[in-house]
């Protein structure tokens, strides 16, 4: 469904050096599946992502989605192309003066919708998908964080997109919302056969929802593996944040003995990269709090 080839995305620096966000990524997404892109932050995920539906014009490398090369379409082609294609955000990205039903009908508007009964009456099917149609006539700042990433996955629904991308949305919710919202993407995938790409740098998503992994570092795709691999007794990723996806997460040494009472040697605090590579509970903690 979604096939990237070569991609590369260099950001010129004002002044400075320019920075390779994306450095020749290759990857195929089957249709129907769910790819999940790990990472720290800063390794590249979020540009990549946006390289997907060319909200990101990639410097180099081909886009190919349902079979349409994009980086070669023309504004209007592109377009519509794009309507193919939905994003959720960390954020939300919703429209404050707007309702819940108006934000949903925006993106019918932008995607060319023009008569208004049918636009309300995809809006409301998109927020039933999503159980959220007691709150069609309310503003999102009455709505919990779960809510709006719910509204968030309706308006990207209401046009029927064939590929949903997702970059980070569960980022700023708790573990509990976090299921509830996983389980509609599941759903959506199950149900409609939308192939998702989801971003994230929490392994739990990951393990909960992918079908593939990529794992990113530096703007290069470092390894890849089913994520059914997760949960198979003796599999051992080959790069350090891969392996870091099967620890048990983040563990803090609270006696202090870690920095005093070892040999000078061993008296390495995470803001130390080697022993933040070496050690991925550290690489954790601190990719947590970047
Ligand atoms: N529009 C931009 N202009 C310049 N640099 C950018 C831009 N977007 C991202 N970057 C840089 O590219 C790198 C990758 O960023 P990003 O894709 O957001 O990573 P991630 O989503 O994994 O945190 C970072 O160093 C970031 O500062
Ligand atoms: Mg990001």
């Amino acid at each position: 469904m979604i096939s990237l080839s070569h991609v590369s995305t260099t950001f010129a620096g004002r002044g400075k050096e320019p920075l390779t966000a994306v450095d020749d990524v290759s990857l195929h997404v089957p249709r129907g599946s769910i790819q999940g892109i790990i990472g720290f932050s800063g390794a590249g995920k979020s540009t990549l992502l946006r390289n997907i539906n060319l909200l990101e014009r990639p410097t180099s490398g081909e886009v190919r989605v349902a079979g349409t090369e994009l980086t070669s379409l023309d504004d209007a082609a592109l377009r519509k192309a794009r309507h193919q294609m939905g994003m959720i955000f960390q954020g939300f990205n919703l429209v404050n003066n707007l309702t819940v039903a108006q934000n949903v009908e925006l993106s019918l508007k932008f995607a060319g919708v023009r008569d208004r009964r049918e636009r309300l009456r995809r809006a409301a099917e998109a927020l039933e998908i999503v159980d959220i149609t007691d709150k069609t006539a309310v503003y999102p700042a009455q709505l919990s964080g779960g809510q709006k990433q719910r509204v968030a996955i309706a308006r990207a629904l209401a046009t029927k997109p064939e590929v949903l991308l997702c970059d980070e949305p569960t980022s700023a919710l708790d573990p509990f919302t976090t299921a509830t919202v996983l389980q509609y993407l599941a759903d959506v995938n199950r149900e409609f056969g939308i192939t998702v790409v989801i971003v994230t740098h929490e392994m739990d998503v990951i393990k909960a929802l992918a079908d593939n992994v990529a794992v990113m570092e530096d703007g290069r795709v470092v390894e890849e593996f089913p994520a059914q691999e997760l949960t198979r007794e003796g599999f051992n990723p080959r790069t350090s944040i891969g392996r870091y996806l099967l620890s048990d997460g983040i563990t803090l040494d609270r006696t202090g003995r870690s920095r005093t009472d070892l040999p000078a040697q061993d008296r390495s605090g995470p803001e130390d990269s080697e022993s933040v590579q070496q050690n991925p509970t550290l690489a954790g903690a601190a990719g947590g709090v970047r």
